[in-house]
């Protein structure tokens, strides 16, 4: 085995032969083009959902960075500072995804799933992998330039409205939303050309539509169903959020999906998201990136329509994918998942009647993440306690990916490897099955 010095020496000629000169031999011409190593984003809208569940997008133009955005009758507090950075230049790295065919068939294919149990082959639903431009989740630049894309940028401090991380983290409102908060909300950053578009979802619940509208109630309910293991019951005090637990750990599955599907406006909000924006960049190669439950949600949107997704902390989403009957995908290594080791939600550990999610009425019980993780680990490495205040996306920039990670240079890598999570296992104390 080569030394690792003289590996990458290698590797970096092979990049300038390969970027800067022209083979003139009759060898065959390298398969991939020349690709720009990197990619520069500005800020084009904001987006949200009114309380009616609309999606709606605001236009960001050079001179409304520093004023009020009037994008929404709804939401009052908002302010775009002029001191917030909004161009990020991305190292980008060839990733293979499979796009989706259509996705009125996915929709159908999902339902045949849910009412039928019929499962559609995945070559129906997405056609043969095509090698696109994702980030380079491997560089820790890019990881921090996306980090910094899903935080509250543009908003002045003190503001209510958008974001409430930070000094104002708190923990009733342990999850990076607060309760007069809309429900998703977030950017859309693209570069000059629209080549590239990045689709940015911030980390608040789908619960809150806003004070008291009409959907509070229902939604913070969904969380609870697609992130817990039966129905939040955390245990007998609890009021449960439907009626599926059998006695004695058993947890009726059908019951389970169907007081799902009733109520759900997780994903399809996501959906329709993503929908608008794909109809107004037709022609663009789109990224998802989200904190918290966004980016949850753009794992599930990754693994729909195939784009490539970066997400931070994360809850688990795999058995939210489930319970949704999303179609299995061809593949999930375009999802990639960055979370740390004393993030109770991330970690899935945030359970039981005395922890600070259970305070605020959420059971997030979910561990299990589809596609690759990145994790570091803060407990071992910087001494961490595992509390929920480090769920926080600030804290994820200024302490995690801001600097160089050590344990990562030592081997010869700029951010710890990106895996699977094999064998992972989640609400092992529940048997799911037909308990009628
Ligand atoms: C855009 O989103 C709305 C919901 O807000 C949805 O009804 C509509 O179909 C979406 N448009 C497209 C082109 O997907
Ligand atoms: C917009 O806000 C004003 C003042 O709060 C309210 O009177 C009006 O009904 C709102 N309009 C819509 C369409 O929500
Ligand atoms: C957390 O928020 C609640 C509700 O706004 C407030 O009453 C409480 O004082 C806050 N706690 C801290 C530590 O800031
Ligand atoms: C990029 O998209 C915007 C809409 O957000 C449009 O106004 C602009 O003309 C497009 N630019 C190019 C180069 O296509």
């Amino acid at each position: 085995m080569l030394p690792t010095t003289l590996t990458s020496l290698i590797v970096s000629f092979l990049d300038v032969f390969t970027s800067r000169y022209h083979f003139s031999t009759t060898a065959p011409a390298p398969a991939l083009a020349p690709r720009p190593a990197k990619l520069q984003f500005q800020l084009r809208h904001l987006h949200a959902v009114s309380p009616s569940a609309h999606v709606v997008f605001s236009d960001i133009t050079p001179d409304s960075i520093s004023r009020r955005p009037v994008y929404d009758n709804y939401t009052t507090h908002e302010f775009l500072s002029g001191s917030n950075q909004t161009t990020y230049s991305l190292h980008t790295r060839p990733l293979r995804t499979h796009r989706l065919k259509s996705f009125q068939s996915h929709s159908e294919a999902r339902l045949r799933s849910l009412h039928h149990l019929q499962t559609t082959p995945a070559h129906q639903l997405w056609d043969e992998p095509e090698e696109v431009d994702g980030p380079d989740v491997q560089n820790r630049e890019t990881l921090l330039e996306l980090a910094k894309m899903t935080n509250n940028a543009y908003l002045e401090p003190g503001q209510d409205g958008w974001y409430d991380l930070d000094e104002r983290w708190n923990v009733s409102y342990p999850f990076g939303w607060e309760p007069d908060a809309d429900g998703f909300r977030g950017h859309v950053f693209a570069t000059p050309d629209n080549s590239t578009v990045v689709l940015s979802i911030k980390g608040t619940s789908s619960g809150f539509f806003g004070n008291g509208g009409p959907t509070v109630k229902k939604d913070k309910l969904n969380d609870n169903l697609l992130f817990s293991c039966c129905c939040a019951r955390v245990d007998f005090t609890w009021s449960v959020v439907c009626d599926c637990w059998r006695g004695g750990g058993k947890c009726d599955i059908q019951c389970l999906e169907d007081a799902l599907v009733e109520e759900s406006l997780f994903y399809p909000i996501g959906t329709n998201l993503y929908n608008n924006l794909t109809y107004m960049y037709p022609d663009s190669d789109i990224w998802v990136i989200g904190h918290s439950l966004g980016g949850a949600l753009g794992s599930l949107l990754g693994a729909t329509f195939g784009a490539p997704v970066v997400t931070f902390e994360s809850p688990g989403e795999k058995m939210a994918a489930g319970r949704l009957h999303l179609p299995s995908p061809p593949s999930t290594h375009h999802i990639t998942h960055v979370y740390h080791t004393a993030d109770p939600i991330a970690m899935g550990t945030c359970t039981g009647v005395l922890s600070s999610c259970a305070i605020a009425g959420y059971a997030l019980e979910s561990r299990c993440h589809l596609g690759k993780t990145i994790l570091y680990d803060t407990v071992s490495v910087l001494d961490w306690s595992v509390d929920v205040r480090k769920h926080g996306i600030v804290n994820v920039i200024e302490k995690i990916l801001a600097e160089p990670w050590p344990p990562s240079i030592e081997e010869d890598r700029e951010v710890p490897e990106a895996k699977a999570e094999e064998d992972c296992v989640e609400c092992y104390s529940y048997e799911f099955g037909d308990f009628p």
